[in-house]
């Protein structure tokens, strides 16, 4: 059995991290799409790095749901299989989903990059405890130097090129890794799916619904678990219309007995 399965923020709701476009959203009334740009860290990083704490915080403090558990599950029983998540989070992977089956297509929040360089923290191991200025100092060795302006006062500089250092996530308006999209295009490539999953998504991206469309391919199902109509669902086989974390275990436990 061949399988992908592509996430979304829906999949992390039950586990009580708020979607992005959901009523739990916004942040301090500002709109996450607007909060996650580069034109806001210009404008504004101080801002934008305090709104990514509090959410690597409520991430820590979150556990993975059942819908995690079920996906960690499918993946012990496919032949092959990969997850594209497009969460930040690291709840699939805490869920004991090994991180060689997974694409983090859209970044991972608990690393810290410059925002000029190519200098990053990532793999740094160890626990993603919610970096404060100076966890981030040390951990990721970067140096803290003289403010350049009054709101710079606490965040991290790059020991590269003192550039300001910034989530490492993909914000909106910036391309994908092309690393990543390449680990997704060479799963695709060696052949179709069996079964494709989206799950808790919106699918605003067209490359969301280009690669459930073309793993399925002409005789794999592509079941969708979403509370609502997606732009997926047209191209769906089966429509599951409810929680993840309780539809996903149910239809994996039928799958795999
Ligand atoms: N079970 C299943 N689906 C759910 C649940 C749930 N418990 N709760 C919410 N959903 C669905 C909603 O109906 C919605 O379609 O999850 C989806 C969440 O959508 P978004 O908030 O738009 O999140 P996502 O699709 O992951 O956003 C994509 O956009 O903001 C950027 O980069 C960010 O990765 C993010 C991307």
């Amino acid at each position: 059995m061949r399988v992908l399965v592509i996430t979304g923020a829906g999949v992390s709701a039950e586990s009580g991290i708020p979607t992005f476009r959901g009523k739990d959203g916004y942040w301090r009334n500002l709109d996450p799409a607007k909060l996650a740009t580069p034109e806001a860290f210009a404008r504004d990083p101080e801002l934008v790095w305090e709104w990514y704490r509090e959410r690597r915080q409520r991430i820590c403090n979150a556990q993975p749901n059942a819908a995690h558990a079920a996906i960690a599950k499918l993946a012990r029983h496919a032949d092959e299989f990969l997850l594209v998540t497009q969460n930040v989070d690291d709840l699939h992977a805490r869920a004991g989903l090994p991180k060689e089956k997974m694409v983090q297509i859209h970044g991972d929040i608990f690393v810290t990059r410059c925002s000029r360089c190519s200098f990053s923290d990532a793999g740094r191991g160890g626990s993603p405890e919610p970096p404060t200025d100076r966890a981030v100092l040390q951990r990721g060795r970067l140096r803290s130097i003289a403010p350049t302006s009054e709101n710079d006062v606490d965040l991290p500089r790059c020991p590269e090129c003192d550039a300001l250092m910034r989530p490492g996530v993909v914000w909106f308006g910036e391309q994908l890794d092309s690393r990543k999209v390449e680990i997704v295009e060479n799963f695709l490539r060696r052949g179709s799916c069996d079964l494709v999953f989206v799950v808790g998504t919106t699918a605003v991206f067209g490359y969301i619904i280009d690669w459930a469309v073309q793993a399925a391919g002409r005789k794999g199902q592509l079941i969708e678990v979403n509370l609502e109509e997606t732009p997926v669902s047209q191209f769906a086989t089966q429509l599951v219309r409810g929680p993840a974390a309780i539809a996903l275990p149910r239809i994996v436990d039928e799958l795999i007995n």
